[in-house]
């Protein structure tokens, strides 16, 4: 996967497929913008969903300064809302940063024996709704504005899985 150095990245998954994992080891850890750390953040367990629309508020502001600032930013959340990814790519759009989206279509077993194996739990009917979310939507995604679309639907994908960060060209003023 090629990523622009100033691109803003949502990956895109169910509950236990995988996206903090895959995050912390193809990104440095303060690239990544995580939903669950500002759920514990703000006071509030990171299974605790009642907290979501101030954990979004306070993810779109924190997204917010770092395209400002034109660094790469990766959103560990489900982004499984077409609402919020549209949100988010407007606010890109904005600033003129590239929109990248790393998803995955694991299967719904996979996201529930991997959450049964951690101490944090999730509901499954919430981790099937956003399986079949993430299925229905994987084919319309390409009208929503993304510069790039990486789908990764397998585990053997995951672990097969390279990311290349390019760095733009470098701007230098001409010495006079
Ligand atoms: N896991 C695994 N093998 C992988 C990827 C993940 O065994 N190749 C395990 C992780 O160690 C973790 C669980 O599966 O215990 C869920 O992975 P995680 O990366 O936490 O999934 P997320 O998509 O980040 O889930 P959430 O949306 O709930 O944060
Ligand atoms: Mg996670």
């Amino acid at each position: 996967m090629e990523i622009p150095a100033t691109a803003l990245v949502l990956l895109i998954g169910a509950a236990g497929s995988g996206k903090s994992t895959f995050a912390a080891r193809h990104f440095a850890s303060g690239d990544v913008v995580s939903s669950d750390q500002l759920r514990a953040r703000i006071g509030e367990s990171e299974s605790d969903q009642r907290a979501n629309e101030d954990v979004f508020e306070r993810l779109q502001a924190l997204v917010q300064d770092r395209l400002a600032a034109g660094v790469l930013t990766i959103i560990d959340a489900t982004n499984t809302d077409w609402m919020r990814r549209t949100a988010l790519i407007g606010m890109a759009r904005h600033h003129r940063r590239p929109v990248i989206a790393i998803v995955f279509d694991l299967p719904l077993e996979i996201c529930l024996n991997r959450i049964a194996a951690r101490p944090r739990t999730v509901r499954a009917a919430v981790v099937r709704r956003q399986v079949s979310e993430v299925r229905h939507d994987r084919e319309r995604l390409d009208l929503e504005g993304f510069a790039a679309i990486y789908v990764l639907a397998s585990t053997h994908e995951v672990e097969g899985a390279s990311v290349d960060i390019k760095k733009g060209p470098v701007v230098r003023a001409l010495s006079s």
